[in-house]
Parts: structure tokens; sequence; C-alpha cells
């Protein structure tokens, strides 16, 4: 079974209570069930981390290939705009990675346009709610069955 590790960045433990009219009402938690169940359909096995702690979330992926995943989903939250340390972790890694967004970052503030894992990522989901997490989590699927 192939092992998938599914990284939330931070605040996002605060969905469902946090800007409800930019992040809708579903909880981190109804999140993950819904990926456990399209995981459990592929017979992938899913390792989900959420942190607060871009330090944390630097060793998580650079442990990845070691702990023998074969791909990150990654929803980077804030540190997607100012982290180059999570983006040289994914780039030393070297596992197929998909960055996933709940808002459109690209129609949001300016400060949001840009996107420091997106070069290293095989592509980005942005703006479709808690469903971006599902199609990220197919496009892993389609990278692995290639
Ligand atoms: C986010 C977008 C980021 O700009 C923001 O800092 C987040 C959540 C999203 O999923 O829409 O915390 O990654």
């Amino acid at each position: 079974m192939k092992k998938i590790l599914v990284i939330h960045g931070p605040n996002l433990d605060l969905l469902g209570q946090r800007e409800q009219d930019i992040y809708g009402k579903v909880t981190l938690a109804e999140i993950n069930a819904q990926l456990e169940k399209l995981a459990a359909q592929h017979q992938l096995s899913l390792t989900i981390v959420q942190s607060n702690h871009e330090g944390n979330i630097v060793d998580t992926i650079g442990q990845a290939k070691k702990n023998q995943f074969s791909a990150v989903l990654i929803n980077p939250a804030a540190y997607t705009h100012t982290s180059i340390a999570i983006r040289d972790a994914i780039s030393a890694v070297n596992l197929p990675t998909v960055e996933v967004h709940l808002s459109n970052i690209h129609a949001r503030e300016d400060f949001r346009h840009m996107s420091l894992v997106a070069p290293v990522s095989c592509g980005q989901i942005t703006g479709f709610g808690p469903h971006s997490y599902l199609l990220g989590l197919q496009a892993i699927i389609q990278l692995l069955n290639k």
C-alpha cells in the first residue's frame, strides 16, 4: 500500500471557525475524513499532519523519503508566501508534491498571489474550498499511476 503524506500548515486547525466567509464552515476533521475515504477507495494510506510551526513542517517533509512516502499533498497556508525553507525541503526530498488551497489565492490580496512552493510542486489547485484537497489527492493518484 502506497503512503501519502498530507500536510496542513498554520491556522488550518481553526477551519470551521476561522474567517468563514473565506474558508467556509467545514472543519479540518471533516476534510481529513473525506481524504481518508478517497484514499481507501484507491488502496492508499494517509499520514495527516497539521502544524503551525515552519520547522516542524520542514522536518516532516525532510524525513518523507526515509519514512517511505510516495507523494506529498500540502496546503502550506501562510507559509506558501514566505517559506523558502519549506520550498527547499520539497525540492530536496524530490517526491511528487501537489499544493492545494481552499481559497483562490490569485483572487485575493497581492501578497497571496506568489507561491514559493508552486515552482517545486507538480501543480497547484486553488479556490475550490475543501474540494481542493480531494482534487489534489486525485492528481497524486494520477501521478502515481503514470
Ligand atoms: C490558504 C491561503 C493562504 O493565503 C492563507 O494564508 C491560508 C489558507 C488557503 O487554503 O486558502 O492560511 O492556504
